[in-house]
């Protein structure tokens, strides 16, 4: 009985682990955008109680608590990593944060088309993939936010420079 469930375990570490290298491999790797960079792009996009704000690529869930938190937002999270997933689920769950909903899913094959704003911090790769979903994808309007990499070929409403580690970039779905 007991090896049984050792053995468990270690299927379970080793899932947990192959789909974190995963999400770094088709996505981004595990980093956290600054909080004062989250709170200036939702600034930005003045974002208003009850609009739809997803996270590609929810990590912890920490934008998600900010969009909550701070501006009443409903919000949804995209993860790969089973163990930031739930750690996500924790962290939303613990502060209270009602309105949202953590997704064990590749963003790529999510359906975006309803988002009133969309946060990512991937990678140019990653920008560049989602730049062709987004464009069949998202309704008019949506404003999106990419923390330190730009959509290629897309103009920005706003850059804003200087004051964080990565620039904010800022678009308004034509
Ligand atoms: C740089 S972190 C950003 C975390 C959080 N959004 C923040 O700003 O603090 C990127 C996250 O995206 C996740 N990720 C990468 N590719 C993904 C994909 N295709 N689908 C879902 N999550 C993905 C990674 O596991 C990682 O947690």
């Amino acid at each position: 009985m007991l090896s049984i469930l050792l053995l468990l375990l270690i299927i379970s570490l080793v899932v947990i682990a192959m789909m974190s290298i995963y999400s770094f491999y088709i996505g981004a790797p595990i980093l956290f955008s600054p909080k004062k960079a989250t709170m200036k792009s939702l600034q930005i996009c003045q974002a208003k109680p009850n609009e739809k704000f997803y996270d590609l690529g929810a990590g912890t869930g920490r934008t998600m608590l900010i969009a909550y938190k701070k501006f009443g937002l409903n919000t949804y999270g995209f993860e790969l990593s089973p163990a930031l997933a739930f750690m996500a689920k924790y962290n939303l769950w613990i502060n209270g944060v009602k309105n949202s909903t953590i997704y064990l899913k590749n963003f790529y094959n999510a359906n975006l088309s309803d988002a009133d704003i969309i946060f990512c911090f991937l990678t140019p790769k990653a920008m560049l993939r989602l730049k062709n979903k987004f464009e069949k994808e998202l309704k008019t309007g949506t404003r999106i936010i990419s923390y330190a990499f730009n959509i290629p070929d897309w103009t920005p409403e706003k850059i804003i420079i200087n004051s964080y580690p990565g620039k904010i970039y800022y678009y308004l779905k034509k």
